[in-house]
């Protein structure tokens, strides 16, 4: 996809959020409304969904609201690649999943992907955004802009 066309494409999908999810402060609720409008708008966003880091569990992430095939349940910090965004605080993109080392294979048709750390109003890690797409190097600057300026409005204010 064009550039010009995916940032248009997040720009109403960043409006449409905002809007939607106005004095809305439950995590699921927000994780959930995130999910569908984001998969309802790129027609290459196979899985999206967000693991979440599990209060319960060090180290561990376990799977929040998602669109998409059956995920995994959980992933350890440091594991695949929502593993090493949530270990690293940093997004990863991923041009070709069979490449990453770890990668985990929930539903083997992904080839690309970009996860992006998500944190609260006091920067605390709770979760990463998953976005599998099933074609090769599907995401790049413009994608990882977009999402962490769209994470950062929706869980961090
Ligand atoms: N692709 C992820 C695993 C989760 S799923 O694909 C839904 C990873 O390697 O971290």
């Amino acid at each position: 996809m064009q550039t010009e066309q995916k940032q248009a494409l997040y720009e109403e999908a960043e409006k449409e959020l905002i809007s939607i999810t106005e004095g809305e402060t439950d995590v699921t609720a927000l994780m959930a409304t995130v999910c569908c409008i984001l998969s309802q708008k790129f027609d290459y966003y196979f899985w999206t969904g967000f693991y979440n880091v599990d209060p319960h569990k060090e180290n561990e992430l376990v799977v929040g609201p998602y669109q998409g095939t059956l995920g995994c349940l959980r992933i350890p910090f440091g594991r695949g690649v929502c593993g090493a965004a949530a270990s690293k605080l940093e997004t990863q993109v991923v041009a070709d999943v069979h490449a990453f080392p770890g990668h985990i294979a929930c539903d083997s048709r992904t080839n690309s992907e970009i996860v992006v750390p998500v944190t609260n109003a006091d920067g605390q890690l709770i979760a990463v955004l998953d976005v599998d797409s099933v074609e090769a190097n599907s995401f790049d600057e413009t994608d990882r802009i977009a999402l962490e300026t769209l994470m950062q409005r929706i869980f961090a204010q």
